[in-house]
């Protein structure tokens, strides 16, 4: 529309100014719509002055690497460089189970990639700004300041390093995430992308009961592509707040196939409704939408003989297993 195609020019005006026309920007892309509007918007102001940094964790759904390496660098022609983490995530969490040992492990190791890629982007010349994708109720949330001191603790990955010496470029700062998404379709984003909906930093890392492990990855990753795409097919995106799906890793349960039984794992679905995460009710998807869900899950993940529906309210759950 008129109204968001001003909005998008002022921001892309706005960081032109703050940025000079010599100075450089970092800014890391988490797979989220904040961080990549927040990117498309610098780089229409500053263009290859912009690096943007994408550390794969491995810990993300299928599909959510390619989409950022690939749809979003072809739409945007944003310089990006891509760190595959994914075995260095494993391994530092190897023996873990305990969902905050998790969090601050993926979040310590997040940190100390992007150090690295940091340093790399600055050998070849300083770098004075970080791009956030900061919106105006985290701006509210946090006292409205300004500085590195104001990044949220639970910024998706357990939070940025404080002794980085860079100004903050927040293009979203005036923004609601409605605005968020609609910048994003004007600035031609993937659908994907922009209509993603909330997932956490640590990703599929705190969808795993009990250990993270590359062949649990695996599992939970198609079932919950399932679970994704027959949701989507039932039209229920927009009804739906986020569906986490969760591996029952440390439990197993008796089934039957064909003329064997089965010994495998549960899989939860968590699809709730909510305005802003802070309470939620579990959504009352149709029994036939969940009987597709069910059925190719235990079809096509050959690991997953039972899938069971979560119906607690937030509170007294979480949206999160973990
Ligand atoms: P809970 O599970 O506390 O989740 O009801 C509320 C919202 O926060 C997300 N969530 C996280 N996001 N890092 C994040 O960036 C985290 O460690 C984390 N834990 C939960 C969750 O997906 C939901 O949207």
């Amino acid at each position: 529309s008129w109204t968001m195609l001003n909005i998008v020019e002022d921001a892309v005006d706005a960081v032109r100014e703050q940025v000079g026309p010599h100075g450089r920007a970092i800014c890391g892309l988490s797979g989220g719509v904040d961080s990549a509007v927040a990117a498309a918007i610098v780089q229409r102001a500053i263009g290859d002055r912009l690096t943007c940094v994408f550390v794969d964790h491995g810990l993300l759904r299928k599909g959510e690497a390619e989409q950022v390496e690939r749809d979003f660098v072809a739409v945007t022609g944003v310089r990006l460089r891509v760190v595959d983490a994914a075995e260095r995530f494993l391994k530092a969490l190897t023996g873990v189970s305990d969902p905050e040992e998790k969090r601050k492990i993926i979040g310590r190791e997040f940190i100390r990639v992007f150090e690295d890629e940091q340093r790399a982007i600055m050998a070849d010349g300083p770098v004075d700004f970080l791009v956030q994708g900061t919106l105006y109720p985290d701006v509210v949330e946090s006292g409205g300041g300004t500085g590195a001191a104001n990044i949220k603790s639970h910024h998706n990955v357990g939070g940025l390093p404080d002794d980085l010496k860079f100004a903050l470029v927040e293009p979203l700062r005036t923004l609601f995430k409605d605005e968020v998404r609609r910048a994003g379709e004007e600035l031609g984003l993937p659908p994907a992308m922009v209509w993603r909906q909330p997932f956490p930093g640590p990703g599929l890392g705190i969808r795993i009961v009990g250990e993270v492990t590359h062949d649990r990855l695996e599992i939970l990753r198609e079932a919950d592509a399932i679970a994704r795409e027959e949701l989507s097919r039932a039209g229920l995106d927009r009804d739906i707040w986020q569906c986490p799906v969760v591996l029952l890793a440390d439990v197993r349960s008796v089934g039957v196939q064909g003329d064997g039984r089965t010994y495998g794992h549960p899989v939860v679905l968590r699809p709730v409704s909510s305005e802003d995460a802070m309470t939620a009710d579990w959504s009352r998807v149709p029994y036939d939408v969940l009987a597709r869900v069910s059925t190719r899950i235990t079809n096509e993940v050959r690991e997953i003989n039972r899938v069971v529906l979560d119906v607690t309210s937030k509170p007294p759950g979480t949206i999160e297993w973990e």
